[in-house]
This record gives C-alpha cells, structure tokens and sequence, in this order.
C-alpha cells in the first residue's frame, strides 16, 4: 500500500482540502474516528445521521470515513456516485457475526416473522430485512410494527433485547454482539460509581444489559452527546468507544468525561475497525479514488427498500 508518512498532519490537511474542492467531494466521518479525522470531516454523526446525509449529499463523491457496513449503506443510497472508504478492512465484528447463509437458514425457522436488521449489517443482509434500523431510531422502528407482530431482530442481541425489555415486546433475537461494547466491565463500572458519587452513567445499548441497568441514560452515540450537552451534572461515566471522548470534551469544555474500561487486560475501549482509517489513508483515498466500494446492481436495489423505509419512518417521527 502506497504510504505518505513523510507528510506532517497539516500538510496533509491542506492536501485534502484543496482535493475535496477540486473534486466536489463530501467526507462523512463517524463519532469513533480518530480526532485528526473528526476534525476535518463536513459532517461527524452517529449511524442515523450519517444515513440521512448520505441520503441527501450533492456531492460527486463521497469518502466515508467509517466502516464497511457505513460506506456500503451510502453506496446503496447513491449507486450513480463513486463512495470510497480509507481502509477496505475496516470491518466490524457485529456485521460479520451474521454470515448471509446461516441467516437464511435462521429466517427459514421463524415462519411469519417480519425482519429489523440493525444497520451494523452487510449489504446482504440488508437485502433478507423488511426495514433496517440504527440504535438512534430502533424503538421507533420496532413501534411501527403492531403489538403482535412476530419479529426477528438481528444482528445485536444486546440492542435487541434492550429493545424487547422497553418495548414489551418479545422479538426474537439473532446471537450477534459488538466486541467493543460487550465486553465494558461491569465491575469497573461499580467502581467508577463508589469512586464517584457526583458522576451520571451513560451507556450506548449495544451494552450488555447488567451495565444499561446500571445506567441514568441509554442512547445511541448522538443521544449520548446531546444528554452530556443539555445535562446539569459536571461528571459522567462513559460506556461506549472512546472516540466520542473527542467531541464531549469539546461541546462542554467545563465537564469530566470517564470511560469505562473493558474486562479484557487491554484497557482501552478503540474499536479496532474504526481506528483503521487514518488522515494519511484518507489522503490517499481521495488521491487516488480507492479503496471503492463496488456492489452488484440487484444488491442495491434489494437493500436500498429497507433502508428507505428506516428513513421514512424516522422523517415521520421528527428523528431526522
Ligand atoms: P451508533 O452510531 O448508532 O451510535 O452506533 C454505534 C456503533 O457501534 C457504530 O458502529
Ligand atoms: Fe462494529 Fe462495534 Fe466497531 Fe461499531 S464499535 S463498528 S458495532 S465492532
């Protein structure tokens, strides 16, 4: 892979923007980027929002400055546009925990059941779902759907169950988790909590249940930034991946920001996906316009259905 680790930071600042001015490109980038990259992106958002701008851009091209799932979800939504991603490993162990074919085999057991596929998905599942939705919207979602509806809920048993238990609902569940998310020690948590009586928990809900029992705010990572900005408490625990940290402590300055450890001996909460783009590979993408994201027209065609109907439905609800 070409390489440009010569070039200081603000060399390559100035290298991407006069790129995105010559070729009208937009660079979309999600809360877990590295701070370089949230820096420079026109629009930083969770899942939810970084749908409705792909959705809308008038851009040419589109850099999405993500994961696989991410990019391929703008691809869908505009297959006329070049969509490229720095670093075409960036994968995500949630989507991957729900392979096409052992989904089908999965469908095939539920008879009757309607599909709400996380966004956290491939394409290809996509294309097996009724409507997708994002931890921004999935109550609203799932609402949309009568009482008795029987439904599967895929991949993210942990969002998924946070779900059912709000909703009442008893969808079932596909056994898929987000290796970032579930593994927040709940021990640490409790700790963190004696140790700091003044501070609010806040938690994403691809947590497992024990840490969102424990926490004053459940929400998606946009909700999350909204509660810490409009608040009263001057402290919070944050369960989620630590590239948030970034934009927390620069909405509000005046306030402390704790996040929560993993159970694994590695303490750092980087969800190595997201952390594998870079301001060099993001230079280099729109240089070079690759890594693209290339899908098959009957793919697109399948999966842009329910991704439109999640769309839809949050414009009606006033989630976007
Ligand atoms: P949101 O962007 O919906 O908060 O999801 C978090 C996440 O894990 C994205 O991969
Ligand atoms: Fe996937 Fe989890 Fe990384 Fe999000 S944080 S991209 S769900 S592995």
């Amino acid at each position: 892979m070409e390489t440009v680790k010569a070039k200081p930071d603000n060399e390559l600042i100035f290298e991407i923007n006069t790129l995105r001015k010559q070729k009208n490109a937009v660079i979309l980038a999600h809360y877990y980027q590295v701070p370089q990259i949230q820096d420079i992106a026109d629009f930083i958002g969770d899942s939810l929002g970084l749908a409705q701008k792909a959705a809308e851009t008038k851009a040419d091209l589109i850099v999405f400055a993500g994961v696989h799932f991410m990019a391929e979800t703008a691809k869908i939504l505009n297959p006329s546009k070049k969509v490229l991603l720095p670093d075409l490993e960036a994968g995500c162990s949630l989507a991957d925990s729900c392979p096409p074919e052992a989904f089908g085999e999965f469908l095939k057991k539920h008879p009757g059941h309607n599909v709400i596929s996380y966004i956290n998905c491939s394409a290809a599942i996509k294309t097996m779902s009724d409507v997708i939705c994002t931890s921004g919207n999935a109550v609203k979602i799932v609402e949309s759907f009568p009482k008795d509806q029987k439904i599967i809920f895929a991949p993210d048993k942990n969002l998924g169950g946070y779900i059912n238990r709000i909703t009442g609902r008893n969808m079932v569940l596909w056994d898929g988790t987000c290796e970032v998310h579930d593994i927040l020690s709940t021990e640490a948590i409790i700790n963190l909590k004696i140790e700091n009586p003044d501070a609010k928990l806040i938690a994403h809900p691809e947590c497992k249940a024990q840490v969102l029992e424990l926490a004053d705010f459940v929400g998606s990572t946009n909700e999350m930034l909204n509660f810490t900005k409009r608040d009263g408490s001057k402290k919070y625990i944050v369960a989620t991946e630590s590239g948030i940290l970034h934009q927390m402590r620069k909405d509000s300055p005046g306030k402390e920001f704790l996040i929560v450890p993993t159970d694994e001996t590695c303490s750092c909460n980087d969800c190595p996906y997201m952390k594998m783009n870079t301001l060099e590979k993001l230079y280099l993408c729109l240089k070079n316009e690759t890594p693209e994201i290339v899908l098959e027209a009957e793919v697109i065609e399948k999966a842009k259905k329910p991704i439109n109907r999640m769309l839809e439905i949050s414009k009606k609800a006033g989630l976007i």
